[in-house]
This record gives C-alpha cells, sequence and structure tokens, in this order.
C-alpha cells in the first residue's frame, strides 16, 4: 500500500527546487519575493523571529497569504512547536490564512503530526503538513513519522539544529550528515513524500552553495532550502531534470505507447525492456519538466 501511495503521491508534486524562507517579519522580503523566481515561499514564525515579535510577525503572514499575489507558487508557514505559547495560534492563523502547507519545526514524534492533522481536519484547512527533520529522534523514527497522518506531504531536512544535537559537524562536504540525508530522502521516497535538503547558510559563497546543491541532487532530493534571493537560479538549475533526462523518458512512454498500440504489455529500446514502471517515472519526470516550462 506504501508502494501505491508512493507511486501516486510523488507523480503529481509541484517542482520543488528552490523553497525560499523570509523571516516573518521582514516586509521588504515579502514584496520582493513576489518577483523571485523561487518554487516555494517559506514565511517563517520561528527561529528567525524575536519572541516579542512572534505575534505580530503572525499577523503580518495571515495578511501576506490573503493578500496573494504570488502566482502559483506553494505558500508555506514554518510554525513554532506546538509546546511553544506560540505554536497552537500560529497553525491555526496559518491554516485559517489558506497556507499550502504548514511546515512543523523540531519533529521528534509521529503524535506531533496526528495532533497538527487532526486540528487541520477540524478546521476543514486545505494546508498539507511539512516535517522539518531536525532532530536526532525524528530522524531515527523518520518511517513512523511518515506514516502518521495523511495530510503530511514533505521532509525538510534541518541540519543546523540536527548538527548541534549529534555534536556532528555540518560542514561540507557533509561526511558526517550523510547517513541521515540518505536515510531521510529512502524514508521519504518509500512513502511518496517529497525531500528538501537543508539550508546553505554562507549566502555569499556561490561556489560552495553550488557543490552543496549538486549533491543534494545526487543524494535524491527534490531541491533545496535556502536563506537568500542569490541562491534561487542555482537550486533552480541543480534540481531540474537535465534535457538528456526529459528527452530519455519521452523516448521510453513513446516506445511502450507504440508496444501497447501493438497489444505488448512490454516494450524493448535500446536493446533494454521497458515495463509499466519505467513509463510511470518517466511521466512523472515529464510532468515535472512541464511544470518547470510552464513556470516560465
Ligand atoms: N527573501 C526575500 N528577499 C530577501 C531575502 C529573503 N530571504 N533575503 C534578502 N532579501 C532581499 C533584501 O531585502 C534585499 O532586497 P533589496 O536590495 O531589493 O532591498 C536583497 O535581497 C539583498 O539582501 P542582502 O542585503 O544581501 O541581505 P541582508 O543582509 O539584508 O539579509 C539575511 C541577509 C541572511 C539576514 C536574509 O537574507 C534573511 O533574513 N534570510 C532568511 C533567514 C531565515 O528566514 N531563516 C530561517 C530559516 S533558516
Ligand atoms: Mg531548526
Amino acid at each position: 500500500m506504501a508502494a501505491e501511495n508512493a507511486a501516486t503521491k510523488s507523480a503529481g508534486a509541484p517542482p520543488r527546487r528552490s523553497c525560499l524562507y523570509m523571516p516573518g517579519t521582514n516586509a521588504r522580503a515579502h514584496d520582493k519575493a513576489r518577483e523571485l523566481a523561487c518554487d516555494v515561499l517559506i514565511f517563517d514564525l520561528e527561529d528567525s523571529v524575536a519572541p516579542e515579535a512572534k505575534a505580530g510577525a503572525r499577523d503580518a503572514i495571515a495578511a501576506r497569504l490573503d493578500a496573494g499575489g504570488y502566482g502559483g507558487r506553494e505558500l508555506v508557514v514554518r510554525v513554532n512547536h506546538a509546546d511553544t505559547i506560540w505554536g497552537a495560534d500560529d497553525l491555526a492563523a496559518a491554516a485559517r490564512a489558506g497556507a499550502d502547507a504548514i511546515l512543523l519545526p523540531k519533529v521528534t514524534t509521529p503524535e506531533e503530526i496526528r495532533a497538527a492533522g487532526d486540528v487541520l481536519d477540524a478546521l476543514g484547512a486545505k494546508a498539507r503538513l511539512w516535517a522539518m527533520m531536525e532532530t536526532a529522534r525524528g530522524v531515527l523514527d523518520a518511517p513512523v513519522i511518515a506514516g502518521a497522518h495523511p495530510r503530511l506531504a514533505l521532509f525538510a531536512m534541518g541540519l543546523e539544529d540536527f548538527a548541534k544535537e549529534l555534536h556532528a559537524d555540518n560542514a561540507p562536504p557533509r561526511t558526517a550528515m550523510l547517513y541521515a540525508l540518505e536515510r531521510v530522502v529512502l524514508v521519504a521516497r518509500a512513502y511518496g513524500l517529497g525531500v528538501l535538503d537543508g539550508v546553505y547558510p554562507a549566502f555569499n559563497d556561490d561556489e560552495g552553495f553550488a557543490a552543496a546543491c549538486a549533491q543534494g541532487a545526487q543524494l535524491g532530493f527534490d531541491g533545496k532550502q535556502l536563506i537568500h534571493p542569490r541562491q534561487v537560479s542555482a537550486a533552480n538549475a541543480a534540481f531540474a531534470p537535465s534535457a538528456e533526462a526529459v528527452a530519455e523518458a519521452r523516448r521510453i512512454i513513446a516506445a511502450f505507447e507504440a508496444a501497447r498500440a501493438e497489444g505488448a504489455g512490454i516494450a524493448v529500446l535500446d536493446g533494454r525492456m521497458i515495463e509499466a514502471l519505467h513509463v510511470a517515472e518517466a511521466r512523472a519526470l515529464v510532468a515535472t519538466a512541464e511544470a518547470i516550462a510552464a513556470r516560465g
């Protein structure tokens, strides 16, 4: 059943190559984001907002979501943890304002996902849930967290907090993080969730950022969480399917359709067998490429 879900869910996901955080207090960034070519915008109420500014930021974000003007991009709100005095109000406000997704920080147990999912169900909200994977328990228990509630749609790696908790080093080339990165991608794919690589804080280091994106794409991530507009175009390039991969996918689809038209269940292309499974993957890749092209 997990496999069925995985196929259906991942095929329909929009592009998430570049997912830009903006502090909930930064009106200039919220304005500027309208012109940026990032796939996803994440309005932050958590670590980038000081305690005394939380309530004001919550209202400002709700007003932004209401006003719109961000095109067809996914609009996400990162709320404070349910254990804080802001968590419940953040969740309700983001849900009522029509966020596409609500990003839960420091997820440690499946109960946190279930509780948030139940609140969204009760409110009749459209929001999906995204979960930050940034605690040792969260990464370890990722499989039970992944299956906790049908609204859960994505894992986002949070490497700063995670490395700190592990007493490990998150510096490039992230050797000490590889087990966790691979584990989170593996679990996400097994459960049909999207999956985002962590941020690269040194936003003026273009070379280091490009290397981190290449590594994230190689590991299988859908895209990267970003902190600065300067990082958008490199992430968009690194996480887009290559022209060669799209051309190959189209050939696979065409070969399979030709075989089906003749009544065969499998096709042969360049001496390789093509089955329905390959075609489903090829169609998902072409759908992603078309969605990126439509974004302009
Ligand atoms: N989203 C949208 N626009 C942003 C932005 C962001 N995350 N970060 C910077 N900008 C804009 C600035 O407003 C500025 O625009 P302008 O020149 O048209 O006024 C331009 O990009 C250049 O910004 P710059 O001066 O280089 O950056 P800064 O020193 O003002 O800010 C940071 C640097 C890191 C504080 C800022 O990028 C930031 O707040 N990033 C997000 C942090 C965050 O949300 N963290 C939580 C998740 S880890
Ligand atoms: Mg964090």
